[in-house]
């Protein structure tokens, strides 16, 4: 039986961007189960629904599933830094769960988990999303101190995204028909190197920013230490010596779906100014 009752399972409910899709579903009257693997920590919206699961254990997601219309799928284990392993047995418990659609953002590549979702028959969007603008809240902390970006590969392009334009456009393929089987490339509207970045940046908060640029060794060393796994480094290292031609092309996909321009970095700087003063 599909379930169509539109009880829609958000995981990485606790986190930046499925935080923002739970709050998007919620402001578009549908109900909202969040999953999440530490209940206790939680803080979910009011009106939002708390549920236990992990992914890298689908027999524990199979509670939350029960009744749900939709689902909102992440394809990273946090617990181990790399992608998750355990795509079949996931697509098992969510086909027997009668979830009717299933949409699911990518990690940077192609994983286990589409592909398994993909095999068992399930109506799966999958969002390719390109950068988040939220990554540049990682020189937060540089740029208060010092006023200094650090970074390897200067030239680097990057079609950045705001993450609450991949919220509302998985918002719309959870709840609404015609995303089936398809695959969306999403990006912002601007393609930015790092120096074009540190500009916005700057101007947005009225100061002016230096750029340091960092070996390729420095970088790995900077992700090691803060705690990231060797796939995961080597996975983001090999992105920004040689990112994808979708990473540095601006994708129509955000304005065909949501009928309006991507948001701009400009917008997003304007928004977090705060994190860098
Ligand atoms: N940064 C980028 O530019 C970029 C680009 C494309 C794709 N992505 C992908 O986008 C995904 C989401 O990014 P984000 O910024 O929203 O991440 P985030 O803020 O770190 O949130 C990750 C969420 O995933 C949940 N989670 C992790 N492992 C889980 C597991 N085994 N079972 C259940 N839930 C699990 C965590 O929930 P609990 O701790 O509450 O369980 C957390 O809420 C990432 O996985 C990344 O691979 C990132």
């Amino acid at each position: 039986m599909i379930n169509d009752n539109g009880i829609v399972v958000v995981a990485g409910a606790t986190g930046n961007i499925g935080g923002k899709v739970v709050a998007e579903l919620l402001r578009r009257g549908h109900r909202v189960r969040g999953l999440t693997r530490n209940p206790e920590r939680a803080r979910l919206p009011d009106g939002a629904e708390v549920a236990v699961g992990d992914l890298a254990d689908p027999e524990t997601v199979r509670p939350a599933l029960a009744g749900a219309s939709a689902l909102f799928l992440l394809t990273y284990d946090a617990a181990t830094g790399a992608p998750l392993r355990s795509g079949p047995e996931l697509a098992k418990v969510v086909a027997d769960a009668g979830v009717r659609r299933v949409t699911t953002l990518w990690g940077g590549e192609t994983g286990p988990v589409e592909q398994a979702i993909a095999d068992a028959g399930l109506a799966q969007t999958t969002l390719q999303a390109m950068e988040f603008m939220s990554n540049t809240l990682a020189w937060a902390e540089s740029v208060r101190a010092e006023g200094v970006v650090r970074e390897a590969f200067p030239e680097m392009r990057s079609a950045l995204i705001h993450e609450q334009d991949i919220a509302e456009v998985a918002a719309r393929t959870l709840t609404e028909d015609g995303h089936a089987g398809r695959d969306y490339v999403l990006t912002g509207s601007e393609v930015f190197t790092y120096a074009d970045r540190v500009r916005v940046l700057g101007a947005g908060l009225g100061r002016d920013l230096r750029f340091i640029e960092l070996t390729e060794e420095q970088a790995r060393e900077r992700m090691r230490q803060a705690g990231y796994s060797a796939e995961a480094v080597d996975h983001v290292i090999g992105w920004h010596a040689d990112p994808p031609r979708e990473g540095y092309t601006v994708s129509p996909a955000v304005e065909q779906l949501l009928g309006r321009p991507a948001r701009t970095f400009a917008q997003w700087v304007a928004e977090h100014a705060d994190a860098f003063r």
